[in-house]
């Protein structure tokens, strides 16, 4: 029986570009979706972020101290090319090609992600974001350029960062336009098939470009229990499950919708239109299975309508789980559930899996000393840490690696820079930028000497 991890288990961080960079008028960047959303008027806007643009010298440092061996981030599309449907911007290209030279050099393999929920504003104002196939094109030149130009250097692709998110919500796909006489539901689900397209074309350029290079599925998952152990409770949170979860899944690995699915949206009308290609398309499967996981949720008793989609039904049943703790944004905390969770994944699609975003956020703020200690978090990283352990030690699980979510702190994905969820603290508030400062936390020191024990040191 294997009694440590593999020598070549990945540990380190992930990021989005809007998150991070800054900088969002600055090196022929055109205007990105992000620069024109409107934010909380309590939190920040993403002008300047961590201003990651212009410090990632810095931040390198950091990761390398850390023991970092992995760093996942995004390309901002709209610095590439800046509209979408226009040239190159080599200012970006060149931002990109010394991020990750650097990263290199520091002994840190970058992993890049096409999309985290961002692109050009042009093809939202004028195409409506994946609604239309035309944006799906667009996508696929931008990914080839990508290949092209970073492909020699960098071996891990994903198209879409937490890509079931596009059959909740049609606000990640930018495609918030509704067509008259089309249910939203109709809607949603033929942009989800248009994104699916979009990854099935990009993993088809990569297969042509870099055939040495891994593309990645991801998705973020989260278990459901049952509020009740009533067989209605039960069956409802494992249908919760397949929709939410297994579904993207199920097409990365077997390159085809699942009869549930085909079910699902059949008998509703809400079949999506398959143009001709795309049932060939969608047979360009993945090489791994990569998810977020947080936290977990549980779901009271309830039943799938004709009406509305299932991400609305599913969360209408979402309740406190009186056995968890939970942070102050209220996500249960829920290291066993991790465990769950990759032996679910890993036994239903038989695939190498990645950890590539996990942690906490919380409120802090530098004492007296200019110290946080943050113990909450060691404790939150330590558990989950030890349950992926015995994942893979105890139940087999084919698992690559564990990456922390904003290892430096970075605004939330409402734009809250309150919440935050990294061993190093940066100097601002949502409205007073201050210095920017990097401050290592006290778990700074604990996730060091778990990632250069190959997490065998968690105490
Ligand atoms: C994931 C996203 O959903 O979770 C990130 O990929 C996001 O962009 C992260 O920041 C944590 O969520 P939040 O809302 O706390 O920032």
């Amino acid at each position: 029986m294997k009694k440590t991890l593999d020598s070549n288990f990945y540990w380190g961080g992930s990021v989005s570009s809007f998150q991070t960079e800054g900088a969002w008028d600055e090196g022929g960047k055109g205007l990105s979706i992000y620069d024109v959303r409107p934010t909380n008027p309590e939190f920040s806007d993403w002008k300047v972020a961590i201003d990651a643009y212009h410090r990632y010298d810095e931040d390198i440092v950091l990761m390398k101290e850390m023991g970092f061996n992995f760093y996942r981030f995004s390309i901002c599309w709209s610095r590439i090319i800046p509209n979408g449907d226009d040239e190159i911007n080599e200012e970006g290209v060149k931002f990109y090609n010394d991020l990750i030279d650097k990263l290199i050099a520091a002994g840190i393999e970058p992993m890049i992600t096409l999309v985290h929920f961002d692109m050009p504003y042009k093809l939202v104002k004028e195409y409506n974001g994946f609604a239309s196939r035309k944006v799906v094109d667009l996508f696929e030149r931008y990914a080839r350029v990508c290949m092209e130009r970073f492909g020699d250097r960098v071996k891990h692709w994903m198209t879409f960062n937490e890509q079931n998110l596009h059959a909740t919500m049609l606000r990640v796909s930018n495609a918030e336009e509704i067509p008259e006489g089309v249910s939203e539901a109709k809607h949603l689900y033929q942009v989800n098939h248009n994104v699916f397209i979009a990854h099935c074309k990009a993993t088809k350029a990569l297969r042509e470009l870099v055939p040495d290079a891994k593309m990645c599925g991801m998705t973020t998952v989260s278990n459901f229990y049952p509020e009740k152990c009533t067989p209605q409770n039960n069956l409802f949170a494992k249908q919760a499950y397949n929709y939410i979860n297994a579904f993207h899944s199920d097409v990365f690995v077997n390159g085809e919708y699942p009869s549930y699915m085909v079910s699902y949206l059949e008998n509703r009308g809400w079949m999506p239109k398959f143009e001709e290609g795309d049932a060939e398309l969608l047979k360009y499967t993945v090489d791994y299975l990569a998810f977020s996981y947080y936290r977990s949720n549980t779901l009271t008793e309830g039943s799938f309508d004709n009406e509305r989609p299932y991400g609305e039904i599913i969360n209408e049943h979402v309740i406190k789980n009186p056995y968890l703790d939970a942070t102050e944004w209220g996500w249960e905390k829920d290291a066993i559930g991790f465990r769950w969770t990759l032996n679910e994944m890993y036994q239903r699609h038989h695939m190498p899996l990645f950890v590539l975003e996990n942690g906490m956020g919380a409120r802090e703020e530098l004492d007296e000393n200019d110290e946080i200690h943050d113990d909450y978090r060691i404790e939150y990283h330590r558990n989950h840490i030890q349950e992926m352990k015995n994942a893979i030690l105890e139940d087999g699980v084919d698992c690559m690696g564990y990456i922390t979510w904003g290892p430096i702190d970075i605004p939330s994905s409402g734009c809250e820079i309150a919440k935050r969820y990294g061993f190093v603290y940066v100097n601002r508030t949502e409205k007073d930028l201050k210095d920017l400062r990097r401050v290592p936390k006290k778990s700074f020191k604990w996730i060091k000497k778990v990632f250069e024990s190959n997490g065998e040191d968690l105490v």
